[in-house]
């Protein structure tokens, strides 16, 4: 059967004259809907859904907007435009020309990177299977439908790199991309975050400010690769990524909102009051996110590694917006870190820049991760209200790296396991407030209708009013 792939899959790298490539892809593209249908979005592949598709790299009008049903999504396969005599920015080849082919003694290390990002991108849209028929308005069905899409869309890419760059081995890995599933027990996602399933709101919030953050630093760390089409093509899914973040961000900012007006309401900030009346008090919100941004935290990897070390040597990996830094070799250049001393205080230790990486990046990411919390204790400032929204020490409740299974509080003093244990209600969603978020979860599917637990956007999406019909029932 022959399939028009330039009309099917938009793209801009020549998949119509590249009849190897095509071939590949038109043996996986029919498992790739298989698995759409079978884990993808439960219930809601008949409706019509008002979504974005990226169909070109031009800045100016790189996506449209209209109605699509899910399936009939067109996933497209796009790389940033390239780099005039783009040079290797990092490492030990710093101001060598980029490879346009995968070197040899870097094929299996690239592969593996390009697999454990591809492997995220279906995991997420797994995990938040089952969200649709909970959501609070269908301005919200549309966006976790936009996000879903996307990492589809984001598989596609990562799969076109394997198959163009790493031949049958690749075709393999494309294939197992597929078949490993989210919180499957024989057959797992890659890393454990994303074999969590999601099955609140808030949680989906938490998820696109954090995890999708996360993605973001991994990606900006791709970006910089010297594997040239591997950073063409995740500098385009940064532009994407962008909107999911977006709807975390809001999405926070939105259950918030909507806590502060009912506490005026009530004129007081008792959580068991605002739970009777239908909303989510601070302190749960504050669990929340000190579990989904500490989970996300170790999606960095060790603060110490030599992984991290030799991908930036090598100039595979680097240190998002590497044009920042002042040193791009780091060959003797050191870092300090903040180890536990073990008898419950902490001790520096330096060492040297390159296997500090990961670390590096984890703080640059707290810092964008910080801009959120701002604007959402602004709301509370605006209302008058003293409560803060903060982030917890990127010691707490951490599983890799240093502080792994160290209790600490919250600010990041090492406590005792007992006190951990005694106070770890305060600090992290019990099962009373899981059980509580989970009943508030009811669908709301009339067009400008709202769930009373969080407040309407400010706008809509595209120019389109909040109460526009986001999604058709068919
Ligand atoms: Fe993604
Ligand atoms: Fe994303």
């Amino acid at each position: 059967m022959e399939s028009n792939y330039q009309d099917r899959i938009p793209n801009n790298v020549s998949l119509g004259s590249n009849r190897s490539l095509q071939r590949a892809l038109e043996h996986w593209q029919p498992e790739f809907l298989n698995w759409w249908h079978g884990l993808g979005p439960s219930d809601f592949n008949a409706s019509s859904v008002y979504l974005r598709t990226a169909i070109s790299v031009d800045t100016k009008g790189w996506a449209t907007f209209d109605y699509v049903k899910m399936p009939d999504y067109r996933w497209g396969i796009f790389l940033a435009q390239e780099e005039t005599e783009r040079r290797v920015g990092f490492g030990d080849h710093v101001g060598q020309p980029v490879w346009q082919q995968v070197p040899g003694e870097h094929r299996s290390t690239l592969r593996r990177l390009i697999v454990t990002q591809g492997d995220t991108e279906p995991a997420s849209v797994e995990q938040q299977r089952l969200l649709g028929h909970t959501a609070p308005s269908l301005y919200d069905l549309r966006n976790l439908f936009q996000v879903n899409v996307e990492e589809g869309r984001h598989l596609w890419a990562m799969v076109y790199l394997l198959h163009a760059y790493f031949g049958r081995d690749g075709r393999e890995e494309a294939e197992e991309l597929l078949e490993r599933h989210s919180g499957d027990a024989d057959k797992p996602r890659i890393l454990s975050t994303f074999n969590e399933p999601i099955s609140d709101w808030l949680s989906f919030y938490m998820f696109t400010y954090f995890t999708d953050r996360d993605g973001k630093f991994q990606l900006k760390s791709l970006a910089e690769s010297s594997f040239d089409p591997l950073s063409r093509t995740c500098k385009f899914m940064l532009t994407e990524e962008a909107h999911h973040m977006f709807v975390g961000d809001t999405g926070i900012g939105r259950v918030i909102k909507r806590t502060i007006e009912v506490m005026k309401e009530l004129g007081n900030d008792d959580p068991i009051a605002l739970r009777k009346a239908g909303v989510v008090d601070l302190p749960t919100i504050q669990r929340y996110l000190n579990f989904w941004f500490s989970s996300a935290l170790d999606l960095f990897g060790g603060d110490s590694s030599s992984n991290a070390a030799s991908y930036f040597a090598n100039g595979l990996k680097g240190r998002p917006d590497e044009i920042k830094y002042e040193d791009h070799v780091e060959a003797d250049s050191s870092f300090t870190l903040e180890l536990p001393d073990g008898k419950g205080g902490v001790r520096p230790e330096k060492i040297p820049m390159r296997n500090a990486v990961n670390e590096v990046v984890r703080e640059a990411y707290v810092r964008d991760c910080e801009k959120g919390l701002a604007r959402w204790n602004r709301h509370l400032e605006e209302a008058g209200y003293p409560q803060r929204m903060t982030l917890p020490s990127t010691r707490f409740r951490r599983t890799v790296g240093s502080w792994a299974n160290v209790p600490t509080n919250p600010e990041g003093k090492p406590v005792s396991h007992e006190e951990f244990a005694a106070r770890r209600d305060e600090w992290l969603p019990t099962g009373d407030d899981r059980t509580y978020v989970h009943s508030l979860m009811k669908g709301v599917f009339e067009r400008g209708k709202m769930a009373g637990w969080i407040a309407p956007p400010e706008r809509g999406i595209n120019t389109q009013p909040v109460d526009f019909e986001y999604v058709r029932f068919n």
